[in-house]
C-alpha cells in the first residue's frame, strides 16, 4: 500500500487503496477458506465418490450466486462475466456422473443484496479456480473413465488466465465499495460451508 509518509494512515476497511481489495478479501475470509479445505482434505478427488461429494457441494453455492449476479441490475461485474460462469457445467459433469438435478433449486439470494456485493461474491467463485487446479490434476489422474471424462466444471478457462484478469478488475473497484465486497466475499463462503455441512 502506498502512502506518503508522514501522512496519518486510517484505518478500517474503507482505508484499503483499490489494488489491495483482493488481500482484504483474503484475510477476511481466510479461516472460512481453511475449515473448507480442511472439510475436503480427506477426499481424494480421483475416486468417484469423493469427486461425486465435492461437486454435490459445490452445486448450490454456484448456482445460488451466479443466478443472483445474473439477475441483480445493480450488480457490479466485470464485463466477461458471462464467460466466468460455471453452474452449468457443474450440473453436466454430475449428469455425466449419473447424478440427476436436485428437484427443488437452492433458495435465491436476498433480491435486497447491495449490487456492491458482487465483487466479493464472485471473488469467492473466480478464486475457486486457484485451488481448482490442484484438484483437476487429481481427478486427470483417475484411473476412472468416468471421473476423468466429467471434469468440465474444473477445466473451464484452461489456458485464458481468467484469475489474473480477474484480479486486476478487482483492483479497479471503488474504496468506498470495499466493505460490501468483504460482505459478499463472506457471504458466499459461508452458502459453501453450509452446502459442504450438508454433504
Ligand atoms: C477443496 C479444496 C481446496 C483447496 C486444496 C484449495 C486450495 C487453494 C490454494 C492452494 C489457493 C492459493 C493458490 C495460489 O495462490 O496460487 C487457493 C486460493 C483460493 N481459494 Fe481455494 N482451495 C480449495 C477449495 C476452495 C473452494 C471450495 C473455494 C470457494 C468456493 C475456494 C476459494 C479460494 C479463493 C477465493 C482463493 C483466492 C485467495 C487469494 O485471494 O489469494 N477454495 N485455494
Amino acid at each position: 500500500m502506498s502512502v506518503d509518509a508522514g501522512e496519518p494512515e486510517p484505518r478500517g476497511v474503507g482505508a484499503v487503496e483499490p489494488r489491495d481489495l483482493r488481500f482484504a478479501l483474503r484475510a477476511a475470509t481466510d479461516a472460512a477458506h481453511r475449515r473448507l479445505d480442511a472439510g475436503f482434505a480427506a477426499h481424494d478427488l480421483s475416486r468417484r465418490a469423493d469427486y461425486v461429494r465435492f461437486l454435490s457441494a459445490m452445486r448450490d453455492p454456484f448456482a445460488q450466486i451466479e443466478t443472483w449476479l445474473d439477475e441483480s441490475d445493480a450488480a457490479d461485474l466485470p464485463p466477461d462475466w458471462t464467460a466466468r460462469r460455471r453452474s452449468l457445467l457443474l450440473q453436466a459433469d454430475l449428469s455425466g456422473l449419473a447424478i440427476s438435478a436436485p428437484e427443488v433449486a437452492p433458495a435465491p439470494l436476498p433480491r435486497t443484496l447491495s449490487g456492491a456485493e458482487a465483487p466479493g461474491l464472485l471473488y469467492v467463485l473466480e478464486g475457486s479456480r486457484l485451488g481448482g487446479q490442484v484438484l483437476l490434476r487429481q481427478v486427470l489422474a483417475s484411473p476412472d473413465p468416468l471421473v476423468r471424462g466429467n471434469a468440465r466444471f474444473l477445466r473451464h478457462g484452461e489456458g485464458l488466465r481468467l484469475w489474473p484478469s480477474f484480479a486486476t478488475w478487482l483492483g479497479t473497484r471503488p474504496a468506498a465499495d470495499h466493505a460490501a465486497a468483504i460482505r459478499g466475499a463472506q457471504r458466499a463462503f459461508a452458502l459453501f460451508e453450509a452446502a459442504q455441512a450438508r454433504g
